[in-house]
């Protein structure tokens, strides 16, 4: 990957000079959704597919961008200075958001780069890749410029530049799971505080098979502020009835006890949500750590449902996926993973049946929506490294 990485490189951007190579991974979230803007916990973990880039530092004050992915788009060349988003510049949005955010922050980034990106994680996958592209020229900025950055703080600046520069609204978990991963463990983080901690996945006989949907988000952005919106709302009223700072805070009793303060019912549900799978996540954590892989794999299809039923980011797509995948042998849970709206599920299947699951899940899905899934047997990887 690396000589492919250089090769391009130098055809694209001339040889000479001394380039290096980076990788940050993907991530996929094992249970704790749509919690991380609430106070909650999530269970994320990087993954091993991700991106690349080389990259080569310039004397001057241009940016120089390219994509492997977007080949048709060529190099997007920017300055430095006076960064602002551009629709004509797409996808260099984001490391140009990332170099912004650490501006505002006070790293200041005097001189150009020329850089080039090739990433496997699967188009608008759910899987992000937008949090690895941003990560990853975080962290190659980080140790070109040598900031003396925390990865904690280097993620916090990527989800500002998501934020303020892109313009979603979007909370921690995606570019602190791609920041922090860590081989075959996931992360245990409190977004609350940002407390984390790592636990091992052993999953013995069985595997994490991600299954994307290849339904593009749409709507998706749209709807996800939406569905903050109706959180903040529902804990606003609840505030007035007793003295909480995040829904993350209650527990089940606690919220059936006073679900009354909110008006309207949609709220209701989706705060009811957020208060449910927030404990579900500290229980299917337990549940893991005690070896008990089965009651881990119960709560990630309650996740699903409860996503499916009260806070209504599914959809037909994901639906026939998890449908599909409950029914078969050799699985230990199944749910969607990420935003929703699209994007994918992610399943625990037993070695054995795998391949099975994956013919099965995959008719049932053409039949039903009439084009193909795509499946993806993953393992969980480390966080941002120089090749
Ligand atoms: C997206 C956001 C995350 C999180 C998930 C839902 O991936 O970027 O911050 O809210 O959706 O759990």
């Amino acid at each position: 990957m690396k000589e492919r990485l250089l090769q391009k490189f130098n055809e694209i951007f001339g040889a000479g000079g001394n380039a290096g190579v980076y990788f940050a991974p993907g991530r996929v979230n094992l249970i704790g959704e749509h919690t991380d803007y609430n106070g909650g916990h999530v269970f994320p973990c990087a993954l091993t597919l991700g991106t690349y880039a080389a990259v080569r530092k310039r004397e001057d004050k241009t940016l120089r961008f390219y994509s492997m992915n977007y080949e048709h788009l060529g190099v997007i060349t920017s300055s430095v200075e006076g960064l602002t988003k551009d629709k004509k510049d797409d996808w260099a949005n984001y490391p140009k958001g990332v170099i912004w955010a650490l501006n505002q922050r006070g790293y200041v980034i005097d001189r150009g780069i020329d850089i080039l990106y090739f990433g496997n994680i699967p188009n608008s996958s759910g899987l992000s890749s937008s949090a690895s592209l941003e990560v990853l020229t975080g962290y190659i900025l980080k140790e070109l410029f040598h900031f003396n950055l925390y990865m904690i703080e280097l993620a916090l600046i990527c989800q500002y530049g998501e934020n303020k520069f892109i313009g979603v609204n979007c909370g921690i978990m995606d570019q602190f799971a791609v920041a922090m991963g860590k081989k075959d463990h996931a992360i245990f983080l409190d977004t609350s505080n940002l407390t984390c901690e790592y636990a091992p996945v052993k999953l013995d006989h069985a595997r994490i098979v991600i299954a994307s949907s290849n339904k593009k988000r749409g709507l998706g952005d749209s709807k996800y502020n939406e569905r903050r919106g109706e959180c903040e709302k529902a804990l606003k009223e609840l505030q007035g009835a007793m003295d909480i700072a995040a829904l993350g805070e209650l527990s089940e009793e606690e919220f059936e006890a006073h679900k009354g303060a909110i008006s309207d019912p949609l709220c209701r549900k989706r705060a009811k949500h957020a208060v449910y799978e927030n404990q579900r996540t500290i229980k299917a954590v337990k549940a893991l750590k005690a070896g008990n892989i089965q009651e881990f794999g119960q709560l990630m299809n309650a996740s699903h449902i409860s996503l499916r039923d009260d806070y209504e980011v599914t959809g037909m797509e994901l639906d026939t996926l998890a449908k599909a995948a409950w029914e078969q042998k050799g699985v230990i849970g199944s749910r969607m993973t990420g935003a929703g709206f699209g994007g994918c599920t992610v399943s625990i299947v037993e070695n054995d049946y795998i391949k099975s699951f994956i013919d099965a899940v995959g008719k049932t899905y053409e039949e039903k929506v009439g084009y193909k899934a795509d499946f993806y047997v993953v393992d969980i990887g480390n966080g941002p490294a120089r090749l």
